[in-house]
């Protein structure tokens, strides 16, 4: 089979690295791809990015099936019109894409179909918000409505800060028309863990659960990245969480994208907190998760391009998925600066690994050199029997890697 994989980060190198071990797989096109993609086994880049173009390039060289990485596409309605053009492409419709990319769109999909989530109000004008404020308990939680790359949330400890938010959400505008709604909600205090699902629309199968570590900072200090790093599976996803998680969150959403006619089928990301009694749905993406799938993909034990076939042929039923018994970690490793301002065109060094994987992101290659161009330039997964076994080959990993101002946590995994 010919594959189509859209997207440029960690997620999508780890996706063709996957990918690339099917049998089921001869070639694939990332478009754009990075410096990790262009080295792998069976992956060619491709320098296209507009959905029109894809869609000619998919028709033109007859592409067997698409794969979206990054949800701006599934947003802008990419599967549709692939699906228009009998083509075959993995990941939900436009009105299923809605889940990520209207937080409004989501909550009140999570209050309809009764989703264990955090009490919430919306508003779309900034002097209701503000009003509204001065009965909100401090902490309180402010979304934008619409897709704003990772910085659409913001957690205001009082009502000062919290006002500034809204003006600057919403009368400012600084998220470009992304924040002129806004979602404000209570504080959860909790651990958080990421879930991805595969649905064809009748069958909904989890994956390995995974930690995120979004802050830049050991000890969860400083502002929230895209995230720094990753641990699978989640300590904190005991039998009792991932049963409360399956009835009370992720059987509720496939019946209620079915009783809304949404015919989703792709990965549904589902992000969680786990309180002391309880467990709730903070939000839904509609792609794999990056860094998670970094940690996901290498301990699945399932060919991904079947399941992904089976996705779209409607017939997951006769599928099952399955992991190894062990743990996986991935460091990320950043450009000085980062989530600010940073610099680029560092060339990476990677000294011989061999047990563990490195996943570039930011990275491409420039007259055979690889050099970074991105605020997360890479990620190292290794994998171990145990927590500590993983962390520490990870670490191994990483610090065999070296680029001008390169910085990494130093506690992924704890
Ligand atoms: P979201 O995009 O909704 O997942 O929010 C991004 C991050 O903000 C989450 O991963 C949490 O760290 C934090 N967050 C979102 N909603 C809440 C909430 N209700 N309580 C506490 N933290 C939250
Ligand atoms: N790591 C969080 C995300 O992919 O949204």
């Amino acid at each position: 089979m010919k594959v189509l994989l859209i997207g440029s980060g960690g997620r999508e190198h780890a996706i063709a690295w996957k990918l690339s071990q099917s049998i089921l797989v001869n070639k694939i096109f990332c478009a754009p791809g990075n410096g990790g993609t262009a080295t792998e086994e069976k992956c060619e880049n491709v320098n296209i990015t507009n959905n029109e173009e894809l869609l000619k390039f998919a028709i033109d060289n007859s592409i067997d099936v698409t794969v979206v990485g990054p949800e701006a596409p599934l947003c802008e309605g990419i599967v549709d019109s692939f699906s228009e053009k009998g083509l075959k492409i993995f990941g939900p419709c436009a009105a299923g894409a809605q889940l990520e990319g209207s937080k409004i769109f989501s909550k009140n999909f999570m209050k309809k179909y009764n989703i264990n989530t955090a009490a919430y109000d919306t508003f779309t004008h900034a002097d209701e918000a503000i009003q509204y404020l001065e009965t909100c308990k401090f902490p309180v939680v402010l979304k934008a409505d619409g897709l704003a790359a990772g910085k659409g949330v913001i957690i205001a400890q009082d009502y000062n800060e919290a006002k500034i938010a809204i003006e600057e959400l919403m009368i400012s505008d600084i998220l470009r028309g992304a924040g002129k709604s806004v979602v404000i909600e209570e504080f959860l205090q909790g651990v958080e863990a990421s879930i991805l699902a595969i649905t064809d629309g009748e069958t909904i199968i989890p994956f390995v659960s995974s930690k995120d570590h979004k802050a830049i900072y050991d000890g969860n200090l400083g502002p929230n990245t895209g995230g720094m790093g990753t641990l699978a599976p989640n300590p904190y996803c005991t039998e009792k969480v991932l049963q409360d998680f399956k009835d009370k969150i992720m059987y509720p959403t496939l019946q209620g994208l079915q009783k809304e006619n949404i015919q989703y089928k792709g990965i549904i990301f589902f992000g969680l907190m786990i309180t002391k009694d309880n467990v709730y749905l903070l939000e839904y993406n509609v792609r794999m998760g990056d860094p998670e799938t970094q940690v996901v993909l290498p301990l699945m034990e399932s060919d991904f391009m079947e399941l992904i076939m089976s996705t779209i042929d409607g017939n997951l039923s006769s599928k099952t998925v399955s992991f190894k018994d062990e743990f996986a970690c991935c460091v990320i490793a950043a450009s000085k600066g980062y989530p600010g301002t940073y610099e680029v065109g560092k060339e990476i060094n990677i000294a011989n690994n061999s047990s563990e994987k490195v996943f570039i992101a930011g990275g491409k290659i420039s007259n055979s050199k690889l050099l970074s161009s991105g605020g997360r330039v890479l990620g190292v997964t290794a994998l171990g029997k145990s927590i500590e076994e993983a962390r520490k080959n990870a670490y191994v990993g990483i610090n065999n890697i070296d680029f001008e101002g390169i910085y990494f946590r130093g506690d992924i995994g704890i």
